[in-house]
């Protein structure tokens, strides 16, 4: 199994990244390949280029990590009830990737670290985008640090670990269904001649009558 975890913090004493860190390594522990990256280690820039530009043309390193990953862990450190600037231009990143549903076929967890309120804005938003870009969310944690943080993370661990062992069959959400099926009707009737409407069209994506549909044949692979 393949993890891949963005943990959104440039604080140095980032409480995400220290969590990000020790999930790393207990996934590491039992033998799973993992990629860590945060907004330290890895130069994330602002989007420059025109949305009708193909920005996958020359992947960054962590994109391919991230495409060959199976399981994608966003770890959000909460500011001001939404997610930090630095997570912001990560998902800004990968935001062409929300209109093909790229991740398809992977689970997605969110973690939410706060201090303290973390209210619905920051979770709802987080997870809307991970169905967009195709993710199965598996489940969502929210991490205070008023709790022991050693304590939190192997909860967190154990529970991710147990809720992949019980996983048999994936049902994705009535939400994914509905706007794989938008998607479609926009892209079959090529309205806005964009670079996405080639990969829906090199990837064969209309002949699916569903994303539940879509999300199974790609999980195969
Ligand atoms: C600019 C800023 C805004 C913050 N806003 C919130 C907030 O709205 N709610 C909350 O519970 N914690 C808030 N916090 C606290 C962070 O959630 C807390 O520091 C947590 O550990 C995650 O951030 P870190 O990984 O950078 O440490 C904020 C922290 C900063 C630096």
């Amino acid at each position: 199994m393949k993890y891949f975890i963005y943990s959104g913090s440039k604080r140095i004493n980032s409480d995400s990244n220290f969590i990000a860190e020790r999930l790393a390594e207990l996934i590491q522990t039992y033998n799973h390949y993992c990629v860590y990256i945060n907004p330290i280690n890895t130069d994330i820039l602002e989007i420059q280029e025109d949305f009708n530009t193909n920005w996958d043309k020359k992947l960054d390193q962590w994109k391919t990590d991230l495409l060959r990953s199976d399981i994608i862990i966003f770890i959000c450190p909460v500011y001001l009830q939404n997610v930090s600037g630095s997570f912001k231009i990560f998902l800004d990143n990968i935001s062409q990737w929300t209109h093909t549903m790229r991740l398809v076929g992977k689970i997605g967890i969110p973690i939410f670290v706060y201090s303290s309120n973390c209210g619905t804005i920051v979770c709802s938003y987080v997870t809307r985008i991970m169905e967009f870009l195709g993710l199965y969310i598996l489940k969502s944690y929210k991490i205070n640090l008023s709790l022991q943080k050693e304590d939190s993370i192997n909860r967190v661990f154990l529970d991710i670990t147990n809720e992949i062992t019980k996983l048999k069959h994936i049902t994705v959400s009535q939400f994914q269904n509905e706007i794989f099926l938008n998607y479609k009707e926009v892209f079959k009737n090529n309205l806005f001649n964009r670079i996405e409407q080639k990969y829906w069209s090199n990837e064969s994506i209309l002949s699916y009558n569903s994303f539940q549909e879509y999300y199974e044949e790609k999980r195969k692979n």
